[in-house]
């Protein structure tokens, strides 16, 4: 299903953002020495650097997937924090939880957008000044991120932190907005590209499928000298 089918099917076709900028490296600025220390580094798997792996998810009833106990971000998020050794996992949750009706939702979050709407969040990440990447992952949602990531996005000093972001969709792509709508609200994050963007039909039906492409990916940011 391509997203351009989600967009007819849920009438979600105004937005017009739907398919720049994924895949496009932000910042291509490292030596080759680094990288190549980087790459040696990756090798083994580990990197000195500390690394949170948040995500916003939803359980319910969703598209095309019926209804599912665990969210399809939140599958691919555990899947990301396996292939990083040492990597920490942490869920953004809303105090007000949505329905777990798909329509129903995706009228919740409509309004939400259209209002610019900051949900409540029910967790905090301890010890956030302590990570140096944060992989940020979530559904696309009208287009967007979901609004609690914006709330997450805005909770926190981001100074000196990367943010790596990732999604599930009706697609294999990202929203396109990434690189200049998180360090909007992020303040002081830098962003890095590329982001991984995954139909989320395939990561909850076909969950094994998706591995080599999340090892790929992060290969390729290790020999970027991002991890
Ligand atoms: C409120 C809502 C809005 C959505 N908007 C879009 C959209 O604009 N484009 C798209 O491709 N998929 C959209 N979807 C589908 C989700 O992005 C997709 O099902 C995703 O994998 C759900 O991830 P989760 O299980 O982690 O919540 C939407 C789903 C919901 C519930």
């Amino acid at each position: 299903m391509k997203r351009r089918d989600f967009i007819r099917l849920t009438g979600i076709g105004t937005l017009g953002l739907l398919f720049s900028g994924c895949g496009i490296f932000s910042d291509k600025a490292v030596s080759p020495a680094a990288a190549a220390e980087n790459a040696g580094t990756a090798a083994e798997g580990t990197t000195e650097k500390k690394i949170l792996v948040a995500f916003f998810s939803r359980k319910g009833d969703n598209y095309e997937v019926g209804y599912i106990e665990k969210g399809n971000t939140h599958i691919l998020a555990d899947m990301i924090a396996e292939e990083i050794p040492g990597a920490d996992v942490f869920e953004i949750r809303t105090v007000k939880e949505y329905a777990a009706d798909y329509r129903e939702c995706t009228e919740e979050a409509k309004v939400e957008k259209e209002q610019d709407v900051r949900p409540q969040l029910a967790t905090k990440a301890a010890n956030f000044q302590d990570y140096d990447i944060v992989f940020l992952g979530y559904p696309i949602w009208w287009s967007d991120l979901p609004m609690p990531v914006y709330t997450f996005l805005e909770s926190y000093d981001w100074h000196g932190k990367t943010v790596i972001p990732f999604c599930t969709s009706a697609g294999d792509v990202m929203t396109g907005l990434e690189d200049r709508v998180i360090p909007r609200y992020a303040k002081g994050a830098q962003v890095k590209l590329p982001g991984l963007g995954l139909s989320g039909k395939r990561v909850q039906q076909e969950t094994e499928s998706v591995r080599p492409q999340v090892k790929k990916w992060i290969n390729e940011l290790r020999q970027m000298g991002v991890l």
